[in-house]
């Protein structure tokens, strides 16, 4: 396989990713980084432009007849105080890109631009997704499948940059391969009081004890240990001093499934056990549970479209992971595939964290899969 990617065209992405990276803005707030989008892909010329949200760009290269594949790159940025230390760090206060959605922003500009350039050797429609908001639920991607982006689509592909992962390794999953990410609360209510005289109360503390101890059997005795599922508590508040028995105790936590049939199972059981264990010591607990995305799984046939793009001895296997990706919004009105791409820097900071890296030489390796895969799949005659 030859390479896509001349010098020139790198320089540009990294170029468009480190103004990305210095100008990031929150998820729902993406209005210079859209209008940046969109200039430069006015620049490239011979693409229909739309704004379906007020901070998302689509662009459509027709030619002729043939299916129609989607490619998305999500904008949004984080409310992180940048700690990187890189020379085109975040100028804004409590923002930062950190989690490379400016890599992916700056790759898919790229793609398009080339794709522009080769529109002769494509029969149907790229379409190219500039996903809004995908850091924050309800998330961008459902709000685009909502304005009819994906109409006439017959297959998406998007990918994440991973910075855990070695640098140019690509990984191309099968199947259920992220996570559905789920939050709960639970208020456990007693009977406040004196703490001399606990007989006189009824106290929720021991009880959410109990009730955060019993959470931990969903997983390993109700769950099917072939299955995939987390339930963890993560928050736990209750009590303003030592001498009195709260009224009240707030449980919170989040659920990681990747099967609806699980994560009903699991938050069934959330329920019956915070019900059974408050009622059988005299109190009340109250579950608010609330679905995020759906897990992301990948359709066979588009994962294999894409892994016969990638250059031979990249491909990598990659365990499912349990982080959540709005991409599954697409999933369920097209087959997609979502790809991993490494890019590893020297810190290997993980995603979210305030001195995040990127390893840039992992941009022009996600460019020529995407490239690749659009010359493939719409491939003339
Ligand atoms: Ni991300």
């Amino acid at each position: 396989m030859s390479k896509v990617s001349s010098v020139s065209a790198v320089a540009d992405l990294v170029a468009w990713r480190r103004h990305l990276h210095a100008n990031p803005e929150l998820s729902f707030e993406e209005h210079e980084t859209a209008r940046f989008v969109e200039e430069r892909l006015q620049e490239f010329g011979g693409l229909e432009l739309s704004r379906p949200t007020p901070t998302s760009v689509v662009a459509r290269l027709r030619n002729g007849d043939g299916p129609t594949l989607a490619l998305r790159a999500d904008m949004d940025a984080l409310p992180i105080e940048e700690e990187s230390g890189v020379e085109f760090s975040s100028t804004k206060p409590g923002v930062m890109h950190a989690c490379g959605h400016d890599c992916h922003t700056a790759v898919l500009l790229g793609v398009a631009r080339t794709l522009v350039g080769r529109r002769d050797e494509l029969a149907g429609e790229v379409r190219f997704v500039f996903q809004h908001a995908e850091e924050l639920p309800p998330g961008g991607a459902g709000q685009l499948v909502a304005a009819g982006v994906l109409h006439g689509v017959d297959a998406i592909v998007g990918c994440h940059l991973f910075s855990l992962v070695d640098t140019g390794s690509v990984a191309v999953p099968d199947g259920p391969f992220m996570a559905a990410p789920d939050t709960f609360a639970i208020t456990v209510q007693g009977r406040g009081g004196h703490a001399a005289m606990p007989h006189t109360a009824v106290d929720p503390i021991p009880v959410a004890a109990q009730i955060v101890t019993s959470l931990q059997q969903i997983v390993s005795r109700e769950t099917d240990p072939i299955e995939r599922a987390v339930v963890s508590v993560t928050k736990i508040h209750g009590g303003t001093a030592d001498n009195v028995i709260p009224e009240t105790v707030e449980l919170g936590g989040t659920v990681r499934t990747f099967k609806r049939e699980v994560q009903d199972a699991t938050r069934d059981a959330i329920e019956r056990i915070a019900r059974g264990v408050a009622e059988a010591h005299g109190c009340t607990a109250n579950l608010r549970y609330e679905e995020g995305y759906l897990a992301v799984d990948n359709d066979l046939g588009v994962a294999a479209l894409v892994r016969r793009n990638v250059e031979p001895g990249r491909l990598r296997h990659l365990e499912p992971v349990m982080g959540g990706e709005d991409f599954s919004a697409y999933q369920q009105v097209a087959p997609g595939c979502f790809f991993i791409v490494g890019a590893g820097g020297p810190d290997r900071y993980p995603h979210h964290h305030p001195r995040f890296t990127i390893d840039e030489q992992a941009l022009p390796v996600a460019q020529d899969i995407f490239v690749r895969t659009a010359l493939d799949y719409l491939r003339p005659g």
